[in-house]
């Protein structure tokens, strides 16, 4: 299929579900996780129970993500992928946006957040894992300093951890059951930027699928869904989505 006959398809569509990874953020500024030079090219997981049981752990996790805040938080905006997709809200079009991100530039870019599903949590935030109050993340890496202890819930001296997903840990219930009332409803469920490699999210495009959606896939990268997609750009995302924003002015 070519681009313009997926435009002239998309245009028609009302109950769009976006699908996306870290490639959508990268011409933001931040790396994705297993690209040359990405994330896990860079550094080692920290699994959740390591976190929970290990100081040494805890230590190495709070470093490794304040190091990668520190490289590419400092003026980090949405770009045309984040802002196309508010487009289609604009339109009426989205009926919901599943992310494996936790940078929050799609809430940025201004869709909804009752649309935006948070499959791997978000790093605007940081939980303690004890009584589950919320503070917001910049205030407590402000007490990462120096030689810094892991820290510790003012309330209850709990251990506290970005509200993300670690490997190993509980999947969100709610954002689960979320994303899957959207992949069985999706009229047209449209990956973005993701290699597809991570269980539980890579499910959902299979589930779209099966529940009659038409699966598109936008990545640079081949994945390994690409023979089930109804359509598949090969590609940068930020050219993508310029010249599919030029085929639906264009109409
Ligand atoms: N244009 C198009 N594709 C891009 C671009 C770009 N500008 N930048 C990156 N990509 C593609 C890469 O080809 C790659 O296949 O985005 C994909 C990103 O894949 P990953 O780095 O594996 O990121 P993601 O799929 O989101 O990872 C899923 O893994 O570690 C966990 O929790 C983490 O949510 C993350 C999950």
């Amino acid at each position: 299929m070519t681009l313009e006959a997926f435009a002239t398809k998309i245009r028609t569509c009302r109950e769009i579900v976006f699908f996306t990874g870290a490639g959508i953020s990268t011409e933001s500024g931040i790396p994705d996780f297993r690209s040359p030079g990405g994330i896990w090219t860079r550094y080692s997981p920290v699994y959740f129970d390591d976190f929970v049981s290990s100081e040494s752990e805890r230590v190495r996790y709070w470093k490794m993500k304040k190091e990668s805040l520190e490289t590419y938080k400092k003026d980090v905006r949405p770009n045309i992928g984040h802002y196309s997709i508010k487009a289609f809200e604009d339109r009426g079009q989205l009926l919901g946006l599943i992310t494996q991100n936790v940078d929050g530039l799609h809430s940025i870019a201004g869709v909804s957040e009752e649309k935006i599903v948070e499959l791997h949590g978000t790093d605007r935030k940081v939980v303690c894992l004890q009584c589950g109050k919320y503070y917001p993340a910049n205030e407590i890496y402000k007490r990462l300093v120096g030689d810094f202890t892991p820290p510790v819930c003012d309330e209850c001296g709990g251990l506290l951890k970005p509200a993300t997903v670690s490997f190993g840990q509980q999947m969100p219930v709610e954002a689960m059951r979320r994303a899957q009332e959207l992949s069985e409803s999706a009229e047209m469920f449209v990956v973005v930027g993701t290699s597809l490699q991570v269980q539980p999210a890579a499910s959902f495009p299979v589930i779209a699928k099966r529940s009659g959606a038409f699966l598109a896939i936008i990545n640079r990268d081949p994945t390994p869904l690409d023979s089930l997609a109804d359509f598949n750009h090969r590609g940068a995302i930020g050219e993508f989505f310029r010249e599919l924003t030029r085929l639906l002015a264009d109409s």
